[in-house]
């Protein structure tokens, strides 16, 4: 042993070889180490790869294996790309025989802690081995690629390689991924989206690889022997002996192979590449961004009109609203205009997705855009008008023979000194009626429809109908105040704890005989002026409900122009704010047991009460918490109160984006399983502890996170890694078995097809473990 020591030293320090950079042989013996900065490196006996720290051009370094008598220094494989070493950082095969990284801060990072290996061998075809004393191969570097593949190199069922943050300057993970699927596919996609792929060979044979063969340096899939599938295969004559050849993901998700003549001057080129148009890789300019290719090669993003970059350095991560207007509380439409792109096209995205109009030309187009609170965007296709939800994906400029347009909706950016002087005196209530707007689009501490009320005229079809001729005699418990009274139980209306669309909420102290309660006073604005008899019959419903999970009416205000409801106070909020707040997440039981509640509060208001209600907003602002943290649903049986906005026939959708169920954008009629979508979205919301739909996300580029949670859930269980939705929560995944079968139930809800949603009685009993969850189906939730 002490005899390769020493000569593994005086190797080191006597054979000095190319220039200032110290050169091992190919054998690699225990104990053997580099150190970041040295220029120290093992290479192969050819001298044509390189292993050791791979100097990046902040001054840290990449262990890593690189083409060393390039001038290009090309890395192949790297084992931190994600966390660079500073100098002073070393890698070391060790005497028991594992190869370890420690960072100049002493962090350790394994490379190998298998089984003992006897030596290191960097090979002349870019691949460093570890071997047993029998000579088998323990680890090689060619079974954990990084972004590239050498000739020799496999990619076998499961494996995947993943693109670079920004060409050669971030090497850190990207946004893009070839997988060679366990389906037999081979798929390029942009996986933060959980996107199904924007390129695949479709292939479907069983123990599919990706060969790419040392001796005519072709790339194809076999299926055990047989060649199912030919990428590259007599593509030119670039013999290997010749020419390097390597192929790449790239940091805009095309998969290419390059060639590089073994000659000074020479360079990089494509010999092949797996998508022809670069704008049609799915989110290759991020959520919100524009994509130009003119000539097929380069990419250029740049962000939607009313949008700006998340990143000024890096356009392909994205853009963000610059204001988020709530344009369902906007009913006047003076806040925004509807912009037309010529030549350019939104792709079909199953989430985004919404109805149809045909025929349509540029003005129809732009007025359903228009009218439609949750339409964002649209893309005319000859004479088809495809309206689209948030997020954007893909938008980009395609061909002028096509005539394809985008239409895209755009807050008007006003000058707020215009706002003050132009309507200040004549139309004070509409500039209220937009601050409003503004004002709900953060998040409420009382329940209250955060977006704007509309009824649904399906809605109303599932509500019978009663004559109630007294009003005060509406029943025990439930009583009408005069507005005096209520006055003064809330102060004069001094405590607001919240407001929505539909109105204001106060806080409020009620003194009855003997005792005192505390109450949340909502005052209704947009009530329907339908007459008293109607009011009190909605409200006759909505105070014969008796339920531990429902918030209790207890009366009401109809005065002159008041329009008032009295409900218990909630003491501790809504959900959303428990849930979403900052900080440490609610206990994991009390998660579970909230669902279970909520489920039996909405079972009650579908089936067990004596009329129907179908709730039409259910969502975690709309779920109150009781002193003792119990879960109550709130705002139910309020949709015929409320107007309906005369000018928005078309959108008559009460309801919140992300929450909807997709029939009701389609303007069928709704049953009560617009709730059950809804449920399930809050559902698994509530046990993933996040919302359905969070923007913020995409900067955090090396999660991989998915923007909707719906989405994701079904991508991760897809490939068999359910347990990476919840990866950093030690409590479900402790619980995992009862995490999994919620989470089925959630996707059961979710379904786009309304008949196969589970009832309320159903869902119920799926919870509490009576019945069984089948296996979910995995389709995407917004078809
Ligand atoms: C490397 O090690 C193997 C096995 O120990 C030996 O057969 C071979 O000759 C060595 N090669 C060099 C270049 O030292
Ligand atoms: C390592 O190589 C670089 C570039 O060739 C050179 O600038 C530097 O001085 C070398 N460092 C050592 C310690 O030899
Ligand atoms: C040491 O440095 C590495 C790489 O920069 C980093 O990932 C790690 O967190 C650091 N460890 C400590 C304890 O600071
Ligand atoms: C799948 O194919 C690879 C490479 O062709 C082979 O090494 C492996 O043994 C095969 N696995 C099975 C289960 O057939
Ligand atoms: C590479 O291709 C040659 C010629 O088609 C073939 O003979 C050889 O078996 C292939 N090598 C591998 C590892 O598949
Ligand atoms: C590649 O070329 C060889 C010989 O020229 C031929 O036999 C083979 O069929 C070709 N393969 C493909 C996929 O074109
Ligand atoms: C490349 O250039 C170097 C020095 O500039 C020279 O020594 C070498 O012979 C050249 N190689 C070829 C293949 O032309
Ligand atoms: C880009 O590629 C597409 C598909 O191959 C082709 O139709 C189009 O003409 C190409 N555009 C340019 C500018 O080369
Ligand atoms: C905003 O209004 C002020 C005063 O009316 C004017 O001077 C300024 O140019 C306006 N800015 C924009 C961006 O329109
Ligand atoms: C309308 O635009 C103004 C100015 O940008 C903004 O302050 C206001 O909140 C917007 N109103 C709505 C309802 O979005
Ligand atoms: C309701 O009933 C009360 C007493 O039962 C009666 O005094 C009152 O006039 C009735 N109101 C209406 C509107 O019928
Ligand atoms: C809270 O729980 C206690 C004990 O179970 C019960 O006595 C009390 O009435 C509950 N409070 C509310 C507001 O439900």
């Amino acid at each position: 042993m002490a005899a390769t020591i020493i000569l593994a030293w005086s190797v080191l320090l006597f054979s000095s070889f190319h220039g200032s950079h110290a050169q091992i042989p190919a054998n690699i013996s225990l104990g053997s180490g580099l150190t970041a900065g040295t220029n120290e490196s093992w290479r192969s006996l050819s001298g044509e790869f390189a292993f050791g720290f791979y100097r990046l051009t902040g001054g840290l370094f990449l262990v890593g294996i690189w083409l060393d008598m390039i001038p290009e220094r090309t890395l192949v494989w790297s084992a931190n790309r994600d966390s660079p070493a500073n100098a002073g950082s070393t890698v070391r095969l060790t005497y028991n025989g594992q190869l370890f990284l420690t960072y100049s801060n002493q962090t350790v990072q394994s490379i190998y802690t298998g089984a003992s290996t006897s030596l290191g061998f960097m090979q002349n075809d870019g691949n460093f081995v570890l071997k047993d004393s029998n000579s088998n191969v323990l680890w090689q570097s060619f079974d954990s690629p990084t972004d590239t593949l050498l000739p020799g190199q496999y990619l076998v069922e499961g494996r995947k390689l993943y693109s670079n943050a920004k060409g050669n300057v971030d090497y850190s993970t990207g946004r893009f991924m070839l997988e060679m699927q366990n389906d037999g596919n081979l798929v390029l996609s942009a996986y933060h989206f959980s996107d199904p792929g924007y390129w695949y060979t479709s292939t479907s044979q069983p123990n599919v690889s990706l060969v790419f063969n040392s001796s005519t340096a072709s790339m194809y899939l076999v299926s055990s022997t047989d060649i199912i599938h030919s990428l590259t295969m007599n593509i030119s004559a670039t013999p290997v002996e010749n020419y390097y050849h390597k192929a790449v993901i790239d940091d805009h998700g095309n998969f290419q192979q390059y060639v590089y003549e073994k000659r000074n001057g020479s360079q990089w080129t494509s010999l092949w590449k797996a998508v022809t148009e670069p704008c049609y890789v799915n989110a290759v300019c991020g959520v919100y961004g524009f994509c130009t290719s003119p000539d097929n090669e380069t990419v250029t993003c740049t962000c939607l009109p009313g949008y700006s970059p998340l990143d000024p350095s890096n356009l392909s991560k994205g853009c963000y609203p610059e204001v988020v207007p709530n344009y369902c509380a906007d009913p006047s439409m003076r806040n925004f205009t509807v912009e037309v792109i010529d030549d350019a096209d939104f792709p079909f995205m199953n989430f985004a997705d919404m109805a149809r109009i045909k025929p349509a030309d540029v003005e129809s187009c732009k007025k359903a855009v228009m009218e439609d609170c949750y339409c964002m965007a649209a893309s005319l296709d000859y004479s088809t008008c495809n309206k689209k939800r948030m997020p954007l994906l893909n938008a980009r400029k395609s061909p002028s023979t096509y005539g394809k347009k985008a239409l895209i909706k755009v807050p008007i950016r006003t000058n707020a000194t215009d706002v003050q002087d132009g309507d200040q005196k004549k139309n004070s209530h509409s500039r209220a009626l937009l601050k409003a707007g503004f004002f709900t689009s953060v998040v409420l501490f009382f329940s209250s429809a955060a977006t704007a009320i509309y009824y649904h005229p399906a809605a109303q079809r599932y509500r019978q109908r009663k004559n109630y001729s007294n009003a005060t005699a509406v029943g025990i418990n439930f009583r009408a105040f005069t507005f005096q009274e209520l006055h003064e139980a809330t102060n004069g209306f001094n405590k607001s704890l919240g407001r929505g669309s539909s109105g204001s909420v106060y806080g409020g102290i009620l003194k009855l005989e003997d005792k005192q309660i505390e109450i949340a006073v909502k005052k209704l604005e947009k009530v329907i002026d339908q007459g008293k008899k109607e009011f009190l019959t909605e409200l006759r419903v909505i105070s014969r409900t008796h339920h531990k999970n429902l918030v209790r009416l207890l009366g009401f205000c109809d005065e002159d122009n008041h329009h008032i409801l009295v409900y218990e106070l909630m003491k501790n909020g809504a959900l959303s704010g428990f849930l979403f707040r900052e900080g440490e997440r609610p206990r994991w039981d009390h998660r579970a047991e909230i669902v279970l509640e909520i489920a039996r509060g909405l079972l009650y208001l579908h089936e067990e009460c004596e009329t129907q209600i179908i709730h039409c907003d259910i969502k975690p602002e709309n779920v109150l918490l009781d002193s003792n943290y119990t879960a109550k649903i709130a705002d139910f049986g309020l949709a015929k109160l409320l107007m309906k906005d005369q000018t928005r026939t078309s959108t008559n959708v009460r309801g919140t984006m992300g929450y909807i169920a997709p029939e009701w954008l389609k303007n069928v009629p709704a049953t009560a399983k617009v709730d059950l979508y809804s449920f399930g979205v809050m559902l698994l919301e509530i046990i993933c502890c996040r919302r359905q739909i969070e923007l913020h996300r995409v900067e955090e580029e090396t999660e991989a996170d998915d923007l909707v949670l719906t989405d994701w859930i079904v991508s991760s269980l897809r490939s068999g890694k359910l347990e990476m939705v919840v990866r950093h929560d030690v409590e479900v995944l402790n619980d995992f078995k009862r995490f999994e079968r919620m989470a089925m139930v959630g996707l059961w809800c979710v379904h786009p097809d309304p008949i196969l949603r589970p009832s309320m009685k159903k869902v119920t009993q799926m919870l509490e473990g009576t019945t069984e969850v089948g296996i979910a189906p995995l389709v995407n939730a917004q078809l």
